[in-house]
């Protein structure tokens, strides 16, 4: 059982109080008209949020990774797209700090701290979970490289949106995920970069994503994280990170539609009673319940071991794949609670059902979680 510091005690306290007053009550405006969530993410970014896990020294909160998972979790209780961009953003905030030199942190934590927003560039048209097909070339030129490809479903890049970009490109095609992948780290107004579509979304509507388009883009040497050909690896190591972060989404999520489902099956009167004093939707409850609670306790684990500094590239996939079909199941069963209402804008079960469906797909789908968690199963009993 994890107990919360008296510190992550009160990072909890902060964004729940923050995210009922101001993030709640825009939510549905939010996902009805696809808006951005500018205002939110400047005070969130006042208030330590954006640099949480970024060292004090660049101007960060120097959060640990449960706190991490506790503020994502908190956000999305309230709005999920809110909660994407922040996760996204932290996620780009952990690669930099892993892999930058000094001189990258320099130039780019403080601005992260200030809210202005990271977009990770791996996603590709024709490779999505086979991440390692991507086709984007970085070649090699004097002092640097020039990058040419697209990335497609990018997250926190849109017309205004998005400050700093990392891309994964392949610089050496013959070794694609075995070192021909480098990472680089550029501005969005490098001469080359271009917004592509931006997509419209069934769900997560406030967060935007849209298509990156490089062309002829100059990369000095000095923008490449860690070493030519660590891309791929980066990439995974970051998404380790990431996927606890979903995890997190999820849980707060699900947590938010039971109790949406509670509330309601206790107020809605049939057949002379509460619904809620049936014993078939009691039954659904007990396993929503059930599942949140087991969800959370994944989560929190993969979010401890990575704060020790321990390999959760298993506890990561299993926190995302058990975590994110946990949301799904919930949003599910709390719409069914509902009945017919619930398939209506007017309670937010709808927008959260819709939110939920992108989490088994984004960050990797619960179908390559299970293989990245097979592998290390495997290894382990082998
Ligand atoms: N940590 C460190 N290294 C890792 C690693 C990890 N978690 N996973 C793999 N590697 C290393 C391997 O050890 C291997 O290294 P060597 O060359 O030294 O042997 C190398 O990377 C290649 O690994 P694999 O052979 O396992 O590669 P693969 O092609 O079989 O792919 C995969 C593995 C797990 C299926 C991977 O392609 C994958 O995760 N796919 C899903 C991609 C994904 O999640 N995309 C989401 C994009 S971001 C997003 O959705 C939203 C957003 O906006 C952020």
């Amino acid at each position: 059982m994890f107990e919360f510091t008296e510190d992550q005690l009160a990072i909890q306290e902060m964004v729940r109080e923050f995210s009922e007053k101001e993030i709640r009550p825009i939510a549905q405006d939010t996902d009805k008209n696809g808006s951005f969530p500018e205002k939110t993410i400047k005070e969130l970014a006042e208030m330590g949020i954006m640099g949480l896990n970024i060292p004090e020294e660049y101007g960060g909160s120097g959060l640990d990774e449960i706190s991490k998972a506790i503020v994502i979790s908190e956000i999305s209780k309230c709005c999920v797209s809110t909660a994407e961009i922040v996760a996204v953003h932290l996620l780009t905030n952990d690669i930099i700090l892993r892999m930058g030199t000094e001189e990258q942190k320099q130039k780019w934590l403080p601005n992260a701290v200030e809210g202005k927003l990271g977009a990770f560039c791996l996603t590709e048209p024709n490779a999505g979970s086979d991440a390692g097909g991507l086709k984007t070339k970085a070649e090699k030129t004097e002092g640097g490289y020039i990058l040419n490809g697209s990335k497609l479903f990018i997250s926190n890049f849109g017309p205004e949106e998005g400050d700093h970009l990392i891309i994964i490109a392949l610089t050496d095609p013959e070794k694609k995920t075995h070192g021909g992948m480098t990472a680089f780290l550029i501005g969005r107004d490098t001469p080359g970069v271009q917004v592509g579509k931006t997509e419209d979304k069934m769900g997560l509507r406030g967060a935007v994503v849209s298509e990156v388009i490089l062309d002829n883009v100059y990369v000095p040497e000095a923008e490449v994280l860690g070493k030519p050909g660590d891309g791929f690896k980066i990439a995974m190591i970051g998404l380790d990170g990431g996927r606890i972060g979903i995890a997190a989404q999820a849980t707060g999520l699900a947590e938010a539609a039971l109790s949406e489902g509670v509330k309601y099956a206790n107020q809605r009167l049939q057949f002379g009673k509460p619904i809620s004093s049936n014993q078939g939707l009691q039954w659904y409850i007990a396993d929503m319940g059930t599942r949140i609670e087991a969800a959370k306790m994944l989560m929190l684990e993969a979010a401890d071991k990575r704060q020790k500094g321990e390999k959760v590239t298993k506890y990561a996939a299993m926190a995302k794949y058990f975590c994110s079909e946990t949301a799904g199941y919930v949003c599910d069963l709390s719409l069914q609670l509902h009945g017919g209402y619930g398939y209506m804008k007017d309670y937010p079960i709808e927008r959260m059902y819709r939110d939920a469906r992108i989490m088994r797909i984004y960050e990797g789908t619960s179908e390559i979680q299970k293989i990245v968690i097979s592998r290390e199963v495997i290894k382990e009993y082998t």
